[in-house]
């Protein structure tokens, strides 16, 4: 892990103030404060959830009530603080009584979360629950099918692993979900010792090959993962592409 560089965090800073103020959707008529996401910018591995909940609400900082404390557990198991890993969520602001993201809310927000993912450059970015997987793979097919599973893919031409796991806010009343999530983090250590995916193979024949098949170390249980396609910064804000991913 090479540390974030003083432009990387300046960069982090502002993008930090434009979510403080920022009134791109209706959320923020409700919202108490915005929530940027938080944590070491150089870290390797990136946890992008839902959106805040009450807690992060009142605290402008994410993942810091029940379900919070679940992933620091969960963190703790494989050697990790939340101080070493980066913490964000598709939706900067929280809606109101926890209800759902809506297609013109992830539309106007993403855009955020993808700079956030070209600064820090994790190697894997670990998508908790069904939005952020949905999201980030571009794939319809729901965390049940998906998690446990590293998926190939590319940001802005760096090549990382997305590794969808259940959210932790529904693995507490869950026993069956818990258990299945906490075999699923038992795995992010050896990915995270992986070799980028692509690494070794031949170099893309264009600089615009979007995502390259890679072999996925730690194969998962079934067929070979598929490669997800990343949709460009520039091509997120639609609300279309996320009623086609089945979000809603
Ligand atoms: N659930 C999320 O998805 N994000 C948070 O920040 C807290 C709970």
């Amino acid at each position: 892990m090479a540390p974030a560089t003083d432009d990387t965090t300046s960069a982090l800073d502002a993008l930090r103030a434009e979510v403080e103020a920022c009134a791109l959707c209706e959320l923020h008529v409700t919202r108490t404060r915005g929530v940027p996401g938080e944590g070491d910018p150089g870290s390797d591995l990136m946890f992008v959830g839902e959106a805040p909940g009450y807690h992060e609400d009142q605290q402008g900082r994410p993942f810091v009530g029940q379900a919070g404390r679940l992933l620091q557990q969960l963190l703790a198991g494989i050697g990790l603080t939340r101080e070493q890993v980066f913490i964000a969520n598709v939706l900067k602001s929280r809606p109101p009584n926890n209800r759902d993201p809506r297609p013109e809310e992830i539309a106007a927000c993403q855009p955020y979360l993808w700079r956030q993912i070209e600064l820090i450059r994790p190697r894997v970015i670990c998508t908790l629950g069904n939005f952020a997987t949905k999201l980030l793979s571009g794939d319809p097919a729901g965390i049940t099918r998906v998690h446990g599973r590293p998926q190939p893919m590319q940001v802005g031409g760096h090549s990382l692993y997305l590794f969808p796991i259940f959210h932790p806010a529904a693995a507490l009343y869950t026993p069956a979900m818990l258990a299945t999530l906490k075999e699923d983090f038992l795995r992010l250590p050896e990915l995270l010792q992986s070799a980028p995916p692509g690494e070794g193979l031949a170099a893309p024949s264009s600089a615009t090959a979007g995502t390259q098949p890679a072999a996925a170390p730690a194969p998962a249980p079934e067929s070979a993962p598929a490669p997800a396609s990343a949709p460009s910064p520039a091509a997120s804000a639609r609300v279309g592409e996320a009623e086609q991913l089945g979000l809603f």
